[in-house]
Order: C-alpha cells, then structure tokens, then sequence
C-alpha cells in the first residue's frame, strides 16, 4: 500500500525529538485501491486525536464508496482535518486551502470540506470567509458525513458543527491511514473539560466523555489478530478515563482500562497520552510497573514551572504539587521511566524570573523530550477574555529558544547516558537514511537505529547501544 507523510516544520514549535513529533506533522492518506467509484483525499493537521478521527472518517465515507488516495489530483473530494490550537495552525490551513483553490479551478468538480477544530470554532463563517469551502463539519458530526455530502452534491452547501455529550464512534472501525502494520492509535474519550486558560481545546472538542471499555479493549484484540504489536491510546487527559456499564454492573476508571489493555497480549506494547498532572494517580503508575509490555514513558505536560503563572493558565497544580507527580513517578516506576511535557512561552503577564522558573523546573526533572511553544492568544478563551497578551513577540521568542536549548542538552544527556545498555528495541521500520538498517523504538520512547541482519518490522530485538547523535541511538543486535 502506498504511504504518503509529508512532514512540515512548524516555526512556533521545536520538538527536541524530531523522529517522535506527532503534531508537527501533515499527514495525508494512503492510497486503498477498492474500486470504489470516488476519491477522497484527506489531509490531517494538529494532534493525534485529528489523525485518529481522520480514520474514523475514512471508514465512514468507504461504506459510502469512497477510496483514499494520496494524489490530490486524482481526488473527488479534498477533506482538510483542520487544527486551531494556535494561530500558526489557522494559517497553515488558509494557505493550503489557497493552493487547492487553483487545483478546484482546473476540476470543477472536486469538492472541498473542512473538519475538525477549526471548523468547529469557525462554524458557516467558514463558508463566507473561503469561497472554495463546501462542507465544514465539527468533530462530533462525522456520522453525518454521507448525508451532506449528498446535500452539496445537489449543488448546496454543507454544515454541521453540533457538539455531542455522548458521541465516541465507538461501533466504527477505523481504517488505518498511514499505518507501518506496527503501531495504532485508539481512542478512548473525546473532549475536555479542564478550563486551562490558554487553550481552545474544550470550545471545539466539546464535553468529555469516556468510550465503552469493551470496544477499546475488541479494537487491541482486532489489532493484535492483524499483526500490531503498539497500540497508544489517546485522550486529552487520559487519566480521567471513567466509564460505567447502562446497569451500573462496571466501573472502569483509567488504570484498570490500562490493565485491560495490557492483558490483551504479553506481545502488545501500551502506550497512552496525555497525562494531566492534576488527575495521574498512583494506581496507574502501579499499574505501569506491573506489566512490563505498558511502556515506561509518561507525557506530563507541565506548561510552566511558576505557581503564579499555572494559577492564570487555571492548571489547577501549582509548582510543589508537580514536583511531588515526579516524585512519585520516580518512586515508583524508577529513574528508568521517561517523561516529557509541553511549556508555553511568554504566557500573559510572565516575568523573567517566572520565566527562569519554566527552566530550573527543566533543570529538576531532566525531561525526556518536549514540545514547546511560545503563547499564541485564542480568541474565546479565558485567557482572551480576561488576561492581556503582553509579552512582546521578541520576549516570547527568546523565552521560547531558552527553553529549546536547555532541553537539547537534557535531550543529549539522556542519549549518551543510554549507551552501553540493552534495549528491547520495537521494529517498526526501515531506517530513514539505509535500507540496510531498520529503526524502532525502546520502551522509553527513543528512536533506535540498527543494521537489518535478518530482523523484520514487528520483531521485538534486543539492542546494544554503541553511540547517540541529538535524536537517535546507534547500535548492534545482540
Ligand atoms: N490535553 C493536553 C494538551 C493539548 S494541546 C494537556 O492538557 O496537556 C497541546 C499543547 O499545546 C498544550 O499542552 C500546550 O502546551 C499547547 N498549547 C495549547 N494552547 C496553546 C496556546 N494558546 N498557545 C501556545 N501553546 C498552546
Ligand atoms: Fe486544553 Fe487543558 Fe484540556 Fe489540555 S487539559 S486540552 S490544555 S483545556
Ligand atoms: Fe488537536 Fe488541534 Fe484540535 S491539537 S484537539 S486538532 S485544536
């Protein structure tokens, strides 16, 4: 099958890790060549959850005829899985519905839909401000799909952006769109209820709600019998996973979920994010040290090291709290687990010594990897409303590059300090540079990278590690 990614380099954001970057990528879809009589092509901006949901999408539209391909030429309809997280996303996506606006010029034709966040936060305005839009669709409203297509394909325009407090599509299986065969994302709730300041997150991904336990758990074991061997499973706050059986016979909050999942196969790697700091419990770090196949790697996302700033961000942790999570981590689970996390920049009102708080958290908890931005205003958010955006764009952007370079050096550190050890290394491809090496990733979430021998994708190999560059491990089966 082929497999299209097309990977952009986002300028407000600087993974430390590049190999392990989930929204920084564009992904578009593979090719499923079916015979189905019309073409979808879609293209996915934002965070796993936009990736996932694109699979749900997919799966809907091929009960309705539709292949995927991964030539915008070849396509009938072009859907854009759009991210409002910050401003630079919104414009991404404007200037790539500009370039499909001269592909729809030489093909008429061709019908042009926005889903997800930014259709959901932009509503029909959508319609008024990009001309060459057809359908704007939130992300509870996929189920709809079919029916406005049907409507624009008689010549209307098609909306729906009705946010659902039950909706999981949890009776739908995904097509896996840019799958290695190796790993998969399921996800287990949608929406957010935290109020964190910053974030547009809760206004264009609704209420949360928790998925049916059993289906999470059939999607691993349907996984499992195809030959994945990772699954991750993704909310935006997976620690308040909670749900109960109609009859109020089950309650299954998120460890026990993590343990369900876990016993699927001894041969199945877990992964899950993202972790709030406010809601990680120590059941689920003792869940982690029990199963050696749930991998030891947390994303805690911290998104300042001040007290004061995380009470305006309405985090609901402050600074002792956080430092007492990694505690517990550490305690647990040993210094062999990895965290990372996200920081924001130059947030509202941010001095330079809460600034200098951010990195001597950085300096205290020695992350893994992180993903860092420099605050980005959303209009309608608590923070919008109430908190001005006063820190000048240069502060920002400097605060930002102090961050980025503090955690290259820990990012370094921690690769060094992994030579010399074996590591159960999961093969999920060949290696980027050598067809001659294949490339995987340890329970720690590092990138390794080994010659082939007669290894294969989805073998589990031990590895000795000989070297480290910034963002990969070097080394040689044993
Ligand atoms: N649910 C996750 C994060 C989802 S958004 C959590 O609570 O951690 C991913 C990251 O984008 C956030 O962690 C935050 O660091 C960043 N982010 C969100 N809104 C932002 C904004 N307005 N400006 C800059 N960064 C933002
Ligand atoms: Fe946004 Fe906070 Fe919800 Fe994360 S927890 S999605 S940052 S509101
Ligand atoms: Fe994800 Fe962006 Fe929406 S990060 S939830 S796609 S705003």
């Amino acid at each position: 099958m082929a497999q299209a990614l097309l990977t952009l380099d986002f300028l407000d954001k600087a993974p430390a890790t590049p190999e392990a970057t989930p929204s920084a990528n564009v992904r578009v879809s593979a090719a499923t060549r079916t015979g189905r009589q019309r073409k979808l092509y879609i293209e996915s901006y934002g965070c796993q959850m936009n990736f996932s949901d694109s699979e749900i999408v997919s799966s809907i539209l091929f009960d309705e005829g539709f292949d995927t391909t991964d030539d915008l030429a070849s396509a009938d309809l072009v859907l854009l899985n759009t991210c409002s997280i910050r401003e630079k996303a919104e414009q991404t996506v404007r200037m790539r519905l500009s370039q499909i606006n001269s592909y729809k010029k030489r093909n008429p034709g061709l019908l042009v839909g926005v889903l997800g966040c930014m259709a959901e936060r932009l509503k029909s305005k959508f319609l008024e401000e990009e001309k060459i839009v057809d359908l704007v669709v939130g992300p509870d409203a996929y189920r709809d799909l079919p029916q406005l297509i049907s409507q624009v394909d008689g010549g209307q325009k098609g909306v729906n952006v009705l946010l659902s407090r039950e909706e999981t599509y949890a009776d739908i299986t995904p097509v896996r769109l840019n799958s290695n065969g190796v790993s998969a994302f399921i996800s287990i709730m949608r929406g957010c209820d935290n109020m964190c300041s910053f974030c547009v997150v809760p206004f264009t991904r609704g209420r949360e709600r928790s998925r049916d336990a059993h289906s999470i758990v059939q999607e691993a074991r349907a996984l499992v019998a195809q030959g994945y061997k990772e699954v991750t499973l993704l909310g935006q706050n997976v620690d308040s996973y909670k749900w109960a059986a109609a009859d109020g016979s089950e309650h299954v909050n998120f460890a026990q979920l993590l343990e369900r999942v876990a016993l699927v196969s001894p041969e199945l790697r877990v992964r899950f994010a993202t972790s709030h700091p406010k809601d990680i419990t120590d059941e689920v770090l003792h869940t982690m040290a029990r199963y050696d196949n749930i991998c030891k790697f947390i994303h805690l996302p911290a998104q300042s090291g001040n007290s004061r700033i995380l009470a305006l961000m309405n985090r609901t942790y402050d600074r002792p709290w956080y430092e007492e999570r990694v505690h517990a981590i550490r305690r647990i689970l040993g210094a062999d687990c990895a965290i990372s996390t996200d920081m924001i920049a130059g947030f509202c009102s941010e001095t330079e010594a809460e600034h200098q708080d951010t990195l001597r958290l950085m300096d205290f908890v020695h992350y893994d990897m992180a993903y860092m931005f420099f605050y980005s205003e959303r209009p309608g958010t608590l923070a919008a409303r109430k908190l001005a955006d006063d820190i000048p764009l240069e502060v920002k952007k400097r605060r930002l590059q102090e961050i980025i370079d503090l955690q290259q050096l820990h990012s370094a550190r921690r690769n060094e300090r992994a030579v010399g050890r074996v590591h159960q290394v999961l093969v999920e491809n060949f290696s980027k540079r050598s067809k001659e090496h294949l490339s995987g990733r340890n329970s720690q979430n590092q990138v390794v990278v080994f010659p082939k021998q007669n290894f294969k994708k989805g073998d589990y190999v031990n590895v000795l590690v000989h070297s480290s560059t910034a963002s990969t491990l070097l080394g040689e089966a044993v």
